[in-house]
């Protein structure tokens, strides 16, 4: 590896390749509807017949994605950082007899699958790695992606002007309407340690990555999902 090339397995904000770190992380997601969420991904992506599609699902975490998905897909890649976000997520898998998900340790700039793949699905985790890394991460996904190929991308995204002190605030505000202190807290390590970008930077970085954006969901807070087609590739 390059000498200047960045450092994936450095941790910012939230250090999910400690133990207590993922199982907390696990446990705070208990509120998530998991078979749902893959039930809509499939809607929202209008794919059909998934059983003869291969997916790669990045920063996998505790399997959020990837332990339902591979009910339907042939196959799932599933990629993290962390160990111990991987050990949760093949637990559950060996808990439910799933045997099609190729868990690899690996981060957005080293993952490559041995074969090309129909759909990427990445959910809230790109927002580690600074804006330059996401750009190459984003060429990454394109390079493992049959052409057509979807990618899914939520991830939290500022979608205010670029006045950020003032909408900051307001945002945070707005939170607190909505959920408690300790969540509030969370979103502003998120925002002091993290690196989430504006709405329109990525909406650039992902079009520059050989994809087209065929829609975009935003709530009200900071989570968007991009719906994107590979139409370029640079191989
Ligand atoms: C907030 S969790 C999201 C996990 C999961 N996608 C979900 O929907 O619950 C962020 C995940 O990104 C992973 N991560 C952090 N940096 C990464 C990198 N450079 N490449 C791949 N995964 C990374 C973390 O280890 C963690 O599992």
């Amino acid at each position: 590896m390059k000498d200047w090339f960045y450092d994936e397995s450095n941790h910012v904000g939230v250090d999910y390749s400690q133990k207590e770190s993922a199982d907390v992380y696990d446990e705070q997601m208990d509120f998530r509807d998991y078979a749902g969420e893959v039930k809509a991904f499939l809607e929202k992506t209008g794919i059909s017949e998934p059983e003869n599609l291969i997916a790669a699902d990045l920063g996998c975490g505790t399997g959020a994605f990837a332990i339902h998905a591979a009910k339907y897909f042939k196959k799932v890649y599933a990629a993290d950082v962390s160990e111990e976000m991987q050990r949760i997520a093949r637990a559950k898998a060996e808990a439910d007899g799933i045997n099609n998900i190729d868990f690899v340790q690996s981060g957005f700039l080293q993952f490559l699958p041995d074969e090309k793949v129909d759909v990427v699905n990445s959910k809230w985790a790109l927002h580690h790695i600074p804006d330059y890394w996401k750009q190459a991460a984003l060429l990454k996904m394109n390079a493992m992606l049959k052409p057509g190929g979807i990618l899914f991308l939520a991830d939290f995204v500022f979608q205010f002007d670029p006045d950020f002190e003032e909408n900051t605030d307001t945002m945070l505000t707005d939170l607190l309407k909505e959920h408690d202190e300790d969540f509030v807290e969370e979103c502003k390590t998120h925002i002091k340690e993290e690196y989430s970008t504006f709405d329109w930077i990525l909406r650039g970085m992902i079009e520059r990555a050989g994809f087209s954006i065929e829609s975009v969901e935003q709530d009200d807070n900071l989570a968007d999902e991009y719906l994107c087609r590979k139409i370029k590739s640079f191989e």
